[in-house]
């Protein structure tokens, strides 16, 4: 699905003058047709929920980053279920029309169809309006079952965080033409298998560029990807500069210079929708 930039505000923007509409699967998709830009940040509370959703922001992804940006673990490998069910609870609490994600953690969706349903399904009742879970090839046939059970699925490729022990680390990825073969060919199957969204981590602009054009129904959301895809996400902590961690070159910190929190909110919102975060030479690969 291509991403224009500077299109006109949707239905789904809120002005002074009329509060938005919920931000819905649909919307989603015209949005991106649209080319107008999907704004994303994880959120795990109730008030940081408010707040991003007060400045406009599209979605909000109760990631299991909160492993590492809320309970001081150095992977998201020990995020539990339970963990995911509490912030999304407290996350829908805050939240009014922005769409909500919820990460399916480490193991959630290993053991079979069975499994990843009734996890899946406790997210979305917890307040989640559509699940997230890594990786492609095996992954693909649990996204089939869950959309197949409308349960709509945001996929992740490129760096999967989950997997980081078996990739040796937070490296880039599909930086070469097998790689980025690759990485379009699962973006291609999870997009025939039902995925509506699919955040693309940590790799090459021209990769991310190339799975953004293949794709028809499914939109594309960049973190470390360049600023080609449909949307771009980041970690809430990451671009309020409080990451006591090795901070990545894709993020930029977005409090500095802006009088409240709120602010910077606001300002990756616009940032995002004029297409000028992310900037490809300082925040790309
Ligand atoms: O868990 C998370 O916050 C994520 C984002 C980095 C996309 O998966």
């Amino acid at each position: 699905m291509s991403a224009q930039s500077s299109p006109a505000p949707s239905s789904s923007q809120s002005t002074n003058a009329t509060p938005r509409k919920a931000v819905t699967l649909p919307s989603l998709r015209d949005m991106a047709t649209a080319g107008e830009k999907i704004a994303m940040l994880t959120a795990y509370d109730a008030t940081f929920a408010r707040a991003a959703d007060d400045v406009g922001l599209d979605c909000l992804l109760v990631g299991d980053s909160l492993g590492m940006v809320l309970q001081g673990y150095s992977s998201t490998v020990p995020v539990t279920m339970a963990d995911m069910v509490y912030h999304t609870r407290c996350v829908a609490a805050g939240a009014k029309t922005a769409l909500i994600i919820g990460d399916m953690p480490y193991g959630s969706y290993h053991e079979g169809f069975d499994q990843a349903y009734r996890n899946a399904c406790a997210l979305m009742q917890a307040g989640a309006h559509m699940v997230k879970l890594e990786g492609g090839g095996w992954t693909v046939p649990v996204v089939d079952y869950l959309t197949q059970r409308a349960i709509p699925v945001c996929a992740h490729l490129g760096l999967t965080p989950q997997s980081v022990h078996a990739i040796g680390g937070y490296r880039i990825q599909a930086k070469d033409d097998a790689g980025a073969a690759k990485l379009k060919a699962d973006a291609l199957a999870l997009e025939a298998a039902g995925a509506s969204l699919c955040v693309l981590e940590l790799m090459p602009s021209a990769a991310a560029n190339a799975v953004t054009q293949a794709c028809k129904h499914m939109a594309t959301i960049g973190i470390g990807a360049g600023n080609g895809t449909a949307g771009q996400v980041l970690v809430l902590h990451d671009m309020l500069g409080i990451n006591h961690g090795r901070v990545p070159r894709f993020v930029k910190n977005f409090l500095t210079g802006q009088p409240s929190v709120s602010a910077a909110l606001a300002a990756y919102v616009s940032e995002v929708k004029a297409g000028t975060f992310p900037d490809n030479v300082l925040h790309g690969y």
